[in-house]
């Protein structure tokens, strides 16, 4: 059993394979935090804290229980807690002085599945616990489950809230994962960035105060990934500490990190308060998005193999272990101006040289010839392709191919019928004029009459249409956040509504066509967070696909996020001299990922193309590898004049060979040097008993070379990588 209940002290103890969460009922009505963090060998006594003057505490417990200073294991706004509280609820005195008291606990195997938003599914050894509290004031329930994921020390965190009375209650902040961790002398990791240039990794000291990561966007974003990690002063690639934290949730979201005055740490992760709000009717009930925590004192590599290993068993669709498609993708060749005759032509040259799947991307349907119209009129473009989509799709699969196209369904262009016809079908606030983003609006997926709109034109446009492949993009953020459908008292609900919508509509998609490989995208990877991991099979990292710009948001990319999602594909080489090396390299930057091509194919050099088909054959050998094996970042990238960035895949528990068979390691340049230089790559993860062959050149290593490292001559040139793929010889 990973979860106990120890009667005596009446502490619950969760136990990962190596870490230990410890909490305790005090005076029969509060949940006490006790601690999270490393296996220890004896359960230590709570965090007991200085109690200042100022400070409250409750009849009965004395200072021993404050709910301004204890750690809480789930703190309530407006009780005596000033530090950024978990659950505010208002009820119908009109006050929103939140309070539960623990009534009782049941421990199960497995998991429950969230109806509303995506959620992880259990693996073969996970369990729950789960936390019965009430409010008698409120007259609600509510429930907190923990979920182990013991294998990969992963621990989720989640609630629900149901409204046993009469009369409706306004849910005002939830945040499924508060923390409370003695001291703060960590730094804090967080991805940021912005449209082609998504994920940079940022670490920084934590302050005295509050900080925090937060999208406002009504989408996980571009700019600031839910993805947070705490870690040691001295913590590296390879060693040290780490407390790790995401969110399955696509919307606004808040990581907060709080330090207090007494010096101690409380993150809490969530949907915050800002753009969120719920009105809970009476008998129904709120479930809260699911949190993800993780420790390790094993550096930020060893966490990263540990959330990817996570992420590919409960989160990213069974389906996983299927051969992924390599896209050819006509966006970066044709744009808008895509035609019948150009696709049938990409499809003859694609099927030769080593694409399987073909994929129409933006301009197929409406008057869609430019940005700034046509979203939202889901029919082909008779003018483009005259016989039909189906006609299309059958002639480019009778090359071989599969067939896959682009969709944008949560949008809509002011210049389309569909806008015409239903002005009031977008996000709109009454009084003002809705702001353009990419020329296009936000449809209000709140409004079931829009989202069974959509769903009846992708049936109708998809009718006998043999689909393979969609790409699902989503190119604006949210503004003027309200909804004609809901009325005014739940305007400021249509943020965490209009979310709920749009996965409703993915679920009904998946549903309904559960052969199609789903491609996420949104302007490149502005969905990249763990509840469209859930949705779909992969997701387009980033539209920056230049080498060394690529490599970095790759590598910020892998610190949260496994191989298996992260869709690269190898852009347009030029045609100088340098083409090849270019096409190589961007391949080889690629291979970080699950591979595609987005160059156009019809002009190319007889040459690339003899290159793609080798690029083709070598990915489908290591592709497993790539997506199921375990990710060392050997030499982490620095932004200097040289950047290296490392990779090397050993064989994981996930697959059937035993460990260190296969070992595949890609050395990139992020930028050029002055001169050439020379130095020894020391590639740790191998076996030293055993003798390799790098297949590529046929040279032989002993495990012993490798981990004392062989020679590299990195040439000046920019575009310089190299790749070797290591097997284990037969003994
Ligand atoms: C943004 C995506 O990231 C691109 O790959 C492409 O699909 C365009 N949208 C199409 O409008």
């Amino acid at each position: 059993m990973s979860i106990i209940f120890n009667q005596e002290d009446k502490r619950f103890l969760l136990e990962t394979q190596n870490t230990e969460y410890a909490f305790s009922i005090a005076y029969d009505r509060f949940l006490r935090h006790e601690y999270y963090g490393k296996k220890r060998d004896n359960a230590i006594n709570y965090f007991k804290p200085i109690v200042k003057p100022f400070s409250v505490y409750n009849e009965g417990s004395g200072y021993d229980y404050s709910p301004t200073d204890s750690f809480l294991e789930i703190p309530f706004f407006g009780c005596g807690d000033y530090r950024c509280t978990a659950l505010r609820i208002q009820g119908k005195n009109g006050d929103s002085c939140t309070f539960f008291e623990y009534k009782n606990y049941r421990i199960f195997k497995g998991k429950n599945k969230l109806k509303t938003i995506p959620c992880a599914r259990s693996f073969y050894d996970t369990e729950t616990l789960e936390i019965t509290m009430y409010d008698k004031v409120t007259d609600c329930i509510l429930k907190l489950y923990y979920t182990l994921f013991p294998d990969c020390d992963v621990i989720i965190r989640s609630f629900t809230v149901e409204n046993k009375s009469d009369a409706s209650v306004l849910i005002k902040k939830v945040m499924p994962l508060c923390l409370d961790i003695e001291g703060h002398n960590f730094d804090m990791i967080s991805l940021y960035g912005a449209q082609a240039n998504e994920r940079n990794v940022q670490r920084s000291p934590l302050s005295i105060g509050s900080q925090s990561i937060t999208s406002r966007r009504g989408a996980s974003g571009h700019n600031f990934n839910p993805f947070l990690a705490l870690v040691g002063k001295d913590t590296t690639e390879q060693n040290g500490e780490v407390y790790a934290f995401n969110l399955i949730y696509s919307g606004s979201f808040l990581d907060e990190v709080e330090v207090d005055t007494a010096g101690n740490t409380r993150v809490s992760v969530g949907l915050g308060e800002e753009n969120f709000k719920y009105t809970l009717e009476s008998n129904e009930i709120f479930e809260s998005p699911e949190a993800v925590m993780l420790h390790s004192t094993e550096g930020i590599g060893d966490m990263s193999r540990k959330m990817h290993r996570f992420i590919r068993n409960a989160i990213v669709p069974e389906t996983i272990n299927d051969k992924k498609p390599i896209v050819l993708n006509t966006w970066e060749s044709f744009l808008f101006d895509i035609k019948e005759d150009i696709v049938l032509k990409f499809a003859d040259e694609a099927a030769k040289y080593g694409a399987d799947t073909l994929v129409i991307d933006d301009g197929w349907f409406g008057k869609r010839n430019n940005d700034s119209a046509g979203l939202g009129d889901w029919y082909v473009n008779k003018e483009k392709f005259p016989n039909g989509l189906k006609s299309v799709a059958e002639r480019v699969k009778s090359t071989g191919l599969k067939f896959g196209i682009w969709i944008e369904p949560e949008m809509v262009n002011s210049d389309s019928d569909l806008y015409r016809e239903h002005p009031d079908w977008c996000l709109r606030v009454h009084g003002r004029i809705p702001s353009t983003s990419r020329n296009q609006l936000v449809l209000d997926m709140c409004n079931p009459e829009v989202r069974n709109y959509i769903k009846k034109s992708l049936l109708n446009v998809f009718e006998g249409v043999p689909l393979d492949y969609v790409k699902w993009d989503f190119n604006r953020n949210l503004s003027e956040v309200g909804s004609y459908y809901l009325d005014a008292t739940k305007q400021e609900e249509t943020w965490y509504r209009w979310q709920l919508g749009v996965y409703e509509l993915y679920f009904w998609f998946r549903e309904t066509f559960p052969n199609v490989f789903l491609e996420n995208c949104s302007g490149g990877g502005g969905r990249y967070d763990l509840a469209m991991m859930a949705l779909s099979d992969q997701i387009w990292t980033s539209d920056n696909t230049n080498a060394g710009d690529r490599t970095l948001i790759q590598y910020g990319s892998s610190i949260a996020y496994p191989a298996c999602v992260m869709s690269c594909h190898v852009s347009n080489p030029g045609n100088d001299e340098n083409s090849i090396k270019v096409f190589n390299n961007k391949f080889h930057v690629a291979l970080g990922g699950m591979l595609g091509y987005e160059y156009n194919i019809i002009e190319a050099e007889q040459r690339i193309k003899d290159e793609m088909l080798k690029q083709t054959e070598l990915y489908r050998k290591v592709e497993d590898l790539v997506k199921c094996g375990d990710l060392y970042r050997l030499i982490v990238p620095i932004e200097n004049d040289l950047g290296v960035y490392s990779y090397c895949y050993t064989a994981s528990e996930d697959m059937t060979e035993k460990a260190w068979e296969r070992i595949l390691v890609t050395y990139l340049q992020t930028f050029g040097t002055d001169n050439d230089i020379y130095f020894s790559l020391k590639i740790p993860v191998s076996d030293e008993n055993a003798v390799y062959t790098d297949v590529l050149s046929n040279e032989k290593y002993t495990g012993k070379e490798l981990k004392s490292g062989i020679n590299i001559k990195a040439t000046a040139y920019d575009a310089f990588s190299l790749i070797y793929y290591f097997k284990r010889c037969e003994e």
